[in-house]
């Protein structure tokens, strides 16, 4: 394959502890290949400075280029247009957006200051890959340029709305048009290749030109679905390290035998969180056989908790798992154990392992890796049961997982007693199959068929 890979995202994370699904991803990704990284070093210059260049690092064979944000860009482009606005309606969330129009001014000017900055970097014959709903606008602020030979794709970690939820957004058709300066638009799944599709022809007088091809605006463009995964092989080797096997040994030993359900989010109110500790309290009540016998185990790193959204939640969180123990826990026993910090990954790696249950309930996701590193962990022998939620992407190809409903606690309750029961037999079958799909979704896959898509359209 040709050309340098240049991946540009919001925050470019590092390499060697990456959290969150694009993170995870991306970094993958561009260790495999090599490249550079481009975006965001989650810092905040100084009150009334401005963002200065960028850093160069280098990890391996990754270059990353990041810099800071200014305080006005952090509060009105990242809190403000890109998770007030964009997150909560790409995530069903319509309570929760909030909208001014200094959020998509700075927004704007923050993806030109990118392409500023990093067109100059470019040579012909680089891909540029650009990633999620921060950077809508970023391709054609590089096409404004007048860069020779750019070839660009875009690829949408969150789920894309429906037409008439994506149209709460003043500026919907801005955002639509601008993706059309890419070449490649990819999805995570078949439902948000059709939501985009939809709005294109219904709102934006598009015509289909070929089975994944849509023209409008003057310009064609390739939409396609590539479902996100995991690096399967490293993320099992994470579990048979001989420290992550005394890791599980210990917590094997501490829960005294028994089970342990697992879930690991960011602290974002599209995880359905309350939801899931309910859901557990109501497996308590109408199953009192499990008391004393099953422990949730919620790990929630909090996030943008400078959004009012975010910091009610956690506290909400926190009353809630408080009630849930004080009324049912005794000396010997905490029902549900929350931490609410980030872990690292090779800790996570043992805990899934360890784990009967993997209960991943988002109420909207765009794909979800979580399911797909709790199914990587297990013991193909004696596999836990991965408890999914219908509204995350992972649910359109992990059909063998318990799929639940994430607003109907008491679904999710009989979901919790059916993999408690779960024959060892059934377990296998069903961890085989999902085996299946991390494998066909693997991460070294997913960047190969997205770039090679890339490389035909771009030169068609
Ligand atoms: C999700 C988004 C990513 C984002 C990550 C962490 O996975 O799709 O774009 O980077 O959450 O959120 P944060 O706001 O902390 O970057």
């Amino acid at each position: 394959m040709n050309g340098r890979l240049i991946c540009v995202s919001n925050r470019t994370g590092t390499t060697k502890a990456p959290s969150g699904g694009l993170a995870v991803a991306v970094s993958a990704a561009l260790r495999q290949r090599g490249g550079i990284w481009f975006g965001w070093n989650g810092q905040i210059a100084e009150e009334g400075a401005s963002a200065g260049e960028p850093d160069i690092t280098h990890e391996e064979n990754v270059e990353i280029i990041a810099g800071a944000l200014t305080r006005q860009e952090y509060e009105n482009y990242y809190l403000g247009f890109s998770n007030s606005v964009l997150w909560p309606v790409c995530h069903h969330r319509l309570d929760h957006v909030s909208f001014r129009r200094d959020y998509v001014d700075e927004y704007r000017r923050v993806n030109r200051r990118f392409a500023h900055q990093l067109g100059p970097r470019l040579k012909e014959g680089d891909l540029v890959w650009v990633h999620d709903y921060h950077l809508m606008p970023l391709g054609a602020e590089l096409r404004a340029q007048r860069l020779e030979g750019l070839r660009m794709g875009f690829f949408l970690h969150v789920p894309f709305p429906p037409p008439d939820t994506l149209m709460v957004v003043p500026d919907h058709q801005w955002l639509v048009r601008s993706l059309f300066s890419y070449d490649l638009l990819g999805f995570q799944t078949q439902g948000d290749c059709m939501n985009f599709l939809h709005y294109v022809l219904e709102q934006a007088g598009g015509e289909m030109v070929g089975d994944s091809r849509v023209k409008a605006f003057g310009r064609e463009l390739e939409v396609r679905a590539f479902p996100i995964g995991i690096d399967v092989g490293a993320f099992r080797e994470m579990t048979r390290t001989a420290e992550a096997r005394r890791t599980i040994r210990r917590m094997r030993q501490r829960n005294l035998g028994r089970a342990q359900i697992i879930g690991v989010d960011r602290l974002d109110y599209s995880k359905g969180l309350p939801e899931r500790y309910r859901a557990f309290q109501k497996l308590l009540e109408q199953y009192p056989e499990t008391q004393g016998r099953v422990v949730l185990m919620q790990i929630a790193q909090p996030t943008r908790e400078a959004v009012e959204a975010y910091s009610d939640l956690r506290q909400e969180l926190e009353w809630l798992s408080g009630a849930i123990n004080g009324a049912f826990g005794d000396f010997e026993w905490t029902p549900i154990r929350s931490i609410h910090r980030s872990v690292p990954r090779s800790t996570l790696a043992a805990l899934f392992a360890a784990s009967r249950i993997g209960l991943v309930t988002p109420l909207r996701d765009g794909m979800n890796l979580v399911a797909k590193e709790y199914v990587a962990a297990q013991d193909p022998e004696d596999p836990g049961v991965l408890i999914l939620s219908r509204f995350a992407g992972a649910a359109e190809m992990m059909t063998s997982a318990l799929l639940v409903n994430p607003y109907n606690e008491e679904e999710m309750a009989n979901a919790l007693q059916t993999a408690l029961q779960m024959s060892q037999d059934e377990r296998v079958e069903r961890h085989r199959d999902l085996m299946r799909v991390n494998e066909e979704t693997d991460v070294a896959k997913w960047r190969a068929s997205f770039l090679a898509v890339l490389e035909v359209v771009s030169q068609s």
